[in-house]
Parts: structure tokens; sequence; C-alpha cells
């Protein structure tokens, strides 16, 4: 088989075990998530975050499959998965939100409320806004020249994600301390703790209400006020909990994303000298480079499930109505039977359709802002501190499966030990 392939083993197969993601060792232990990562696998069985039995779709045409499925539903069928939550001591109102996020919509209602933020997020629309990014970046880069300590996470990434994010959207500066807090609070709620969330969702939810009030009153050039606008107009209606929740949804799709791609990018070129040479030295390479970044370093490992209306087949096995599939974009984008060494870091890879984004009907509706962000971040951080390393071993900051890198302490001059 191929040299870069696994090696072949007479012992017991290490991918017989589940598939866990209620196993706390997708949290504690590199390996335990790094080997579903890492490549495709046949479809097979596994275990949800709750316990809850799911299909597993890792090769790139299966998860083209179950994306593209017209079948296979965001929300999950009937009133089980809505008991199952209050069951579990989630309260009705937190319930609720969940219930109207674009990620959990199908169909004509999401097409309506998808609608109406495609256009205020095109890429024309974004490409605007790459001055003002570029102005963030720079002020952050001066904060993180000034720190004794330089975190990467803490005073670039995160920050930086942050504030693109909400100045779009137009969350006030008084706020956003509070909501980095709280979507910290929601990040590591790995399991469906209500004790834990519940007070972060409302306090996300009591914000933006507040500001969608703030804008109906007095708009302004943002897009909750666009929104709020187009919620007025009668053929877009949009109730209002379905509007507090699309907000909600926007800026915390639009930034726990984003800061992984500028931590987990910046690590990999890093790693790479020879392609943060050819990053640095080719400054028109960007667009291309950092869409590679997205492919390699997975910044959102798998989708939300999807559950079938209808039996449908994936990969050889038959999905009954009303079970559940998850797909690994990760390990999508390392199937080698779509691209040419997918272990490679490849900056200037020409063939390139990686599932990142993701595929079909909730294809990340802000993928030109992340790619635009990712451009200027690293661009920005490499230019600035061009002697940048880490300041620890890179295997003690990795990513677990389903915990984030946390902290990415640098160096940023060349004579520092
Ligand atoms: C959906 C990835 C940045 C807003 C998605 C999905 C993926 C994804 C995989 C599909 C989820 C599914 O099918 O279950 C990423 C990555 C990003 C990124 C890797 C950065 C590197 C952003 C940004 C925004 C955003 C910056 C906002 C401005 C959304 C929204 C959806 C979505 C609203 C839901 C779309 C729908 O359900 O119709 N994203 N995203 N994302 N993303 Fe992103």
């Amino acid at each position: 088989h191929d040299a870069d392939g696994p090696a072949a083993t007479s012992g017991p197969d290490p991918f017989a075990s589940e598939f866990d993601l209620s196993d706390p060792a997708f949290i504690t232990d590199p390996a335990a998530g790094e080997r579903w990562l890492s490549g495709p696998r046949p479809v097979c069985r596994g275990k949800f975050a709750d316990g809850s039995d799911i299909w597993v779709a890792t090769g790139y045409q299966d998860v083209r499959k179950v994306l593209g499925e017209p079948t296979l539903r965001s929300r999950p069928p009937g009133d089980s998965h809505r008991q199952s939550m209050l069951s579990r001591g989630v309260p009705e109102d937190i319930v609720d939100m969940f219930d109207s996020t674009l990620l959990t919509m199908d169909g004509a209602d999401h097409m309506r409320v998808r609608r109406l933020v495609t256009r205020a997020l095109s890429a024309r629309r974004m490409q605007a806004l790459s001055p003002a990014i570029a102005r963030v970046a720079e002020r952050l880069l001066d904060g993180l020249a000034a720190e004794p300590e330089p975190d990467l996470i803490a005073h670039y990434a995160h920050p930086l994600a942050i504030i693109v994010i909400c100045e779009l959207l137009g969350v006030d500066e008084e706020y956003r301390e509070q909501w980095r807090e709280w979507s910290e609070t929601l990040a590591q709620a790995l399991r469906p703790d209500p004790e834990q969330f519940a007070p972060a969702v409302r306090g996300m939810a009591g914000v933006t209400r507040k500001l969608i009030d703030a804008r109906r009153a007095a708009p302004r050039d943002d897009l909750i006020s666009e929104l709020v606008e187009a919620q007025e107009d009668d053929s877009e209606r949009l109730n209002d909990d379905e509007l507090v929740a699309l907000a909600m949804v926007l800026v915390q799709a639009g930034h726990e994303t984003v800061r992984n791609l500028i931590a987990l990018g910046a690590l990999a070129l890093l790693q790479h000298p020879d392609q943060l040479r050819l990053f640095k030295e080719n400054p028109g390479i960007g667009d291309r480079a950092v869409a590679e970044l997205v492919r390699h370093t997975a910044p959102v490992k798998h989708t939300f499930r999807r559950f079938a209306t209808e039996p449908v087949e994936i990969g050889g096995v038959t999905v009954r109505p009303g079970e559940a599939v998850q797909v690994v974009l990760a390990a999508a984008n390392r199937d080698p039977a779509e691209f040419e060494h997918p272990e490679r870091l490849d900056l200037t890879r020409e063939h390139n359709p990686h599932l990142g984004f993701g595929r079909g009907a909730h294809y990340c509706l802000g993928g030109s802002l992340a790619l635009i962000e990712g451009e200027i971040a690293l661009t920005s951080l490499f230019d600035r501190f061009p002697d940048l390393r880490p300041a620890v071993d890179p295997a003690e900051i990795a990513p677990r499966y389903l915990l984030a890198m946390q902290r990415f302490p640098v160096l940023l001059s060349p004579e520092e030990e």
C-alpha cells in the first residue's frame, strides 16, 4: 500500500472501538480523537455527546452525500429531542432558542431566515471590511508586543475574532467582554449541563434583545439594524425568537471558528517552515493558502447531526428513519481518494474542494469573512513578528477532539530564550 498510509498491523483494529463523543478521552487524550481526524474510515456506529447512537461518516464521498442529501434533516424528528433536552433539565426557554437557530432549521423555514443573512455577508461586502480588520489586527499586535507573556490566543486570535464579528453585527463595546466570558462557558460546556450554559445563553439573549430594541428605535449601519429592518418587511417575517437566535448564532459561529483558524493556522505554519516562507514571500497566495489551512487544520471538526426521514444508503450502510448521522469534516478533508498527499500542508494546492465550511443547504455563511480574517490576521502577525515561535512544546498545547486549543504562548523576538 501507499508508503504514507497506515502501517498494516496484525493486532486488534484500534478503530474497532466506537467513535464515542461521550468518552472523556475525547477531551483529555489527544490520541483518542486524532485517529478519527487523520483520515477516512468506513461508515460506522458511534455515540453522540449525550450517549445516544449515531452513524459516523468520515470518507469524502460519504460526507458529501450526507450533506447534500435532502431527506437528511437538521431538525431532530418529532418531539423526542426536545423532550430529551427537557428531561435533562434544560429550561424550556433555552430549548426554544436552540430550536430556532439556522443550524436546526430545514426547508422553507431555513431558507427564509438564511436569505436574510446571505446578502449581508456576501464576499464583496466582506472584502470592504478588510481595512477595518487590518486596523484591529495592528492594534492587537501593539498590545501583544507589550505583554510580558504574550499568548497568541488570549491576546490576538480570540479578541480579533470577537471584535470583528461584534463590529459587524453592532454589538456595543460594553457587552463584548461579558460576551467573551459567556461564549467561553458555552465552548467549555462539552457535556450538556444546563446549570452551566443556561445563564450564559440567557445572558446573550438578553443583550441581543436589548440591541434589537435599540436598533429598532435608532438604526445604525450594522447587521442587527439590517436584520431588524428585514424583519419589518412582511415577506421575510422573522419572529422575535428567531431574530435573537440568529444574531446569537452569528456571533457564536463567527468567532470561535475564526479564533481556531488563526491559532491553528499560525501553529501549522510554524511547524512547516517551508510553507511559512512561501506564505511570507508571496503576498498574493493568501486566499488559496488560507483555504488550505482550513482543510489541514480543521477549525470545525464536524458538523451538526443530520436525521434520516427515509431510509438512505450512506457508504454501504442503510440509515433508517429517525437515526442520526455525524460527519467528520476533518477526516473527509484528509481523504487520499480526493486529495493528493492529504497529510501535507501545501499552500499552493490547486485541487482543493475541501469541506471545511460544510456543504449544501447549511454551507457556512461566514466563509468569505473567515478567509479574509484568516489572511489578514496571519499576514499581519508574521509581518510584525518574523521571528515568532512557540514558547512551549506544541504537543503541550495541541487541541483535543472536543477541546479547542486553549493557550498558545509565544516568543516574539529572536534573542529571547
Ligand atoms: C455553518 C465552518 C466561520 C457563520 C457552518 C458549517 C461549518 C462552518 C462546517 C456547517 C455546519 C453544519 O452543516 O452543520 C466554519 C469555519 C469557519 C467559520 C471552519 C472559520 C474558519 C464563520 C463565520 C461566520 C459563520 C465568520 C459568521 C459571520 C455560520 C452560520 C452557519 C455556519 C450562520 C449556519 C448556516 C446554516 O445553518 O444555514 N460554518 N465557519 N461561520 N457558519 Fe461557519
